[in-house]
């Protein structure tokens, strides 16, 4: 089937309900799909939009293609969750069907303000000569999960091409805040825009966000604005980015930079730091965090990339979502964490004492292992019995590097980015890795959330073998992980 632009942008009613009914069945069936992170419901999802606390739960959606594995008409599905684990999928949300939204309710925000939760996304609408307006659009939820009253705030100014999408809503110091991630006319740069409004309905426009001195390439997207440990964190993804700025090997990174101090009216981060891959693995990007009530900061991220194919696009749909992760800062570094209801989904507890640890897994499951300083070593993952087959970690404790390497799985991803990512660690240090696996997924988080490699990965799922290639000094256990939707 040919994506033509008509069939991309067909409003979803002229789709028989057969054929979604199709799609909804491949995805739930597929051998690839994920049980313990949201995953489509049918089609392509990307970035998470909305997180946020509204009601006394946590609320996420995420920008959703239902028709098929590309990038059509999007829409935002809500799901809900009162531990940040288990979700109920509210079906959809914001639907592009104004004006405004005409050819896709882009990514935003979502903030709760007077009992309500307030939206803020990017409409994207085409005129007939296929000119593109974006629109920065307000809209509002009601306790009962309806979508209502949207609204244009305002558009591109003219000094802004047409790329110009995915405000986050922030409160500061008695004033509403916009941050939106923008392209200049003049060089065609990326920047992080930031507008002002006292009433949400009137905004003015402050300028460009400095937070770098170096060039951030043709365009940012979703910039996210958060506070950890009192400090000012800014997440974001920079498109064509120079590798000389930060080193990058996905074709798009998610990088993030920590300040002092944050003066949005001047536009000024404050001392930043240094800009830093979020996460060192194959597929994580538009990552989006919010600070909750309580204060602490929790982040979810689209696991796969713009401008990649991915094997189950044969099977008309694509990606998932990370899991929520809780955010702190060590040694002027992210430190990502498991929150802790993650432990609620453990069944099957196992202790490993076998020094070269052969067993069988099944496909969702928690791996935790500690390894002593001074070896080096491979761990296979979802390895076929004769281990021809398999997802590697290699890991050297004595010169400390770790590396996830998917070069032998059985289908190839996005080979022409490299079929490895490596982390530094620490030389004669033992190491802790918190494995998350859930079909086609993996996360892995490193002396605890130091670092934080996620990918994709396609191995036949018979493959359930998990061993070392030696004898190894290590301590381990193992869950098998329930299903949450
Ligand atoms: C990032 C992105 C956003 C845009 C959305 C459209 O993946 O390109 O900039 O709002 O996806 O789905």
């Amino acid at each position: 089937m040919e994506w033509t632009r008509e069939k991309r942008y067909l409003p979803y009613k002229d789709w028989d309900a057969d054929t979604l009914l199709h799609l909804q069945a491949q995805a739930a069936n597929s051998q690839y799909q994920m049980h313990y992170h949201l995953r489509p419901i049918s089609g392509l999802i990307n970035d998470p939009n909305g997180f946020s606390y509204f009601n006394g739960e946590y609320h996420v959606f995420y920008q959703s293609y239902p028709f098929g594995p590309v990038h059509g008409l999007k829409s935002w599905v809500h799901f809900k969750s009162k531990d940040l684990v288990h979700w109920q999928n509210l079906g959809l949300a914001v639907e592009p069907d104004c004006k405004a939204d005409s050819h896709g309710a882009y990514s935003g925000s979502a903030k709760e303000i007077d009992g309500k939760l307030f939206l803020m996304y990017t409409g994207n609408h085409r005129t007939e000569d296929w000119e593109r307006i974006p629109y920065q659009v307000g809209a509002w939820m009601d306790q009962d999960g309806k979508v209502k009253d949207k609204t244009i705030l305002f558009r591109n100014p003219d000094h802004i091409t047409e790329h110009f999408r995915d405000p986050q809503i922030i409160e500061r110091n008695g004033h509403y805040y916009a941050i939106i991630g923008a392209q200049d006319k003049e060089n065609q740069h990326g920047h992080i825009d930031i507008w002002r409004s006292n009433d949400l309905k009137n905004w003015e426009e402050l300028g460009f966000l400095h937070f770098s001195d170096d060039d951030m390439g043709y365009m940012i997207e979703c910039p996210n604005l958060i506070f950890v440990d009192e400090k000012p964190v800014l997440i974001f993804c920079p498109q064509g980015l120079d590798k000389s700025v930060a080193d990058y090997d996905n074709i798009y990174p998610n990088m993030y930079v920590i300040g002092d101090d944050i003066d949005l009216d001047n536009c000024e981060l404050i001392n930043p730091s240094k800009l830093r891959n979020f996460d060192e693995g194959f597929d994580v990007y538009a990552s989006q965090a919010f600070n909750a009530p309580d204060g602490r900061a929790y982040s979810i991220s689209w696991v796969g990339l713009p401008d990649l194919t991915y094997p189950t696009d044969k099977e008309n749909w694509a990606n998932c979502l990370s899991q929520v992760k809780e955010l702190s800062i060590k040694d002027g570094k992210l430190i990502q964490t498991p929150v802790t209801a993650m432990e609620s989904l453990h069944i099957n507890e196992k202790e490993l004492t076998n020094s070269k640890l052969e067993l069988d897994s099944s496909n969702q499951y928690e791996l935790k292992l500690n390894i002593k300083a001074e070896q080096i070593g491979n761990l296979r993952l979802a390895a076929s019995n004769e281990l021809k087959h398999s997802l590697l970690i290699n890991f050297d404790t004595k010169n400390g590097k770790l590396t996830l390497d998917r070069s032998n799985c059985d289908l190839e991803v996005a080979t022409d980015y490299g079929t490895t990512r490596s982390v530094k660690l620490a030389p004669n240090s033992d190491l802790s890795l918190d494995i998350f696996v859930d079909h086609s997924v993996i996360e892995v988080f490193v002396n605890n959330g130091e670092a934080v490699l996620t990918g994709r990965f396609f191995n036949n799922p018979n493959n359930h073998r998990i061993s070392f290639d030696k004898e190894i000094k290590y301590s381990g256990k193992i869950w098998d992980m329930q299903t949450i939707l």
